[in-house]
């Protein structure tokens, strides 16, 4: 990479980190990577109204997948305008049976229910299970970085849209994780008291190998 660039990176970097202060927004320009405050910011005299609109949350997302639900993410790589706003929303179509397996992320979230009833929670770093079923309208808060789920046990799918304090929250679903790594199936059975069998069934189900 030559000096230019380096300098180029480097001045949107600190115009960036600055954002709360002397700018109005930061929409993401992706021709540079990422870093921790986000990505450097595109022109704004180049920006229309069009960059601060997303319709994606319109259409009900796919939920043909083991868990039976569908996620469709307004996070900073899908609507770059959310970038250093601290701020991103998700819509959760959940089927009929269906779940969002449990999962945490850096910041916190709050669900709105639209329709449909579902058990919502998290467990906190002392083990306690907080759960409740929700139904059209009531809200719940999942606080930052603590495990949580949600589960539809209506006879109909289930609706909701989430808000977190993050325009990339880092989501890490467990059973997921666990099961797409290569970490040798030995020690996956170490560290999770799974056995041998059950180690295997989520490599083959998300990806993993060893
Ligand atoms: C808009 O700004 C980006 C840099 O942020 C630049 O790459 C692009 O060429 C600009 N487009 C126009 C039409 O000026
Ligand atoms: C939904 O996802 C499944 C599994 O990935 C895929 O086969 C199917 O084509 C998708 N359906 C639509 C409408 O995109």
């Amino acid at each position: 990479m030559d000096l230019s660039k380096i300098f180029i990176i480097f001045s949107l970097m600190v115009s960036f980190t600055s954002a709360t202060s002397v700018i109005d927004f930061c929409v993401a320009d992706f021709n540079f990577p990422v870093t921790p405050a986000g990505y450097p910011c595109r022109n704004p005299a180049n920006l229309t109204v069009d960059d601060f609109v997303f319709s994606g949350l319109s259409v009900a997302g796919n939920t043909s997948n083991i868990f039976n639900v569908g996620v469709t993410a307004a996070f900073d790589l899908t609507f770059p305008a959310l970038n250093g706003l601290g701020i991103s929303l998700a819509r959760l179509d959940i089927g009929v049976g269906g779940v969002v397996p449990i999962h945490s992320h850096r910041v916190s979230e709050v669900i709105l229910m639209i329709e449909g009833t579902i058990i919502a929670g998290f467990i906190g770093s002392d083990n306690t299970a907080y759960y409740k079923t929700l139904n059209k309208g009531d809200i719940m808060i999942f606080p930052h970085t603590l495990l949580h789920f949600q589960v539809n046990v209506g006879d109909a799918p289930a609706l909701a849209f989430v808000s977190l304090n993050s325009a990339n929250p880092g989501f890490q679903f467990i059973t997921t994780s666990i099961g797409a790594n290569d970490l040798p199936t030995e020690i996956v059975q170490r560290i999770t008291l799974f056995d041998a069998a059950q180690v295997r069934r989520v490599k083959r189900l998300f990806g993993g190998t060893n």
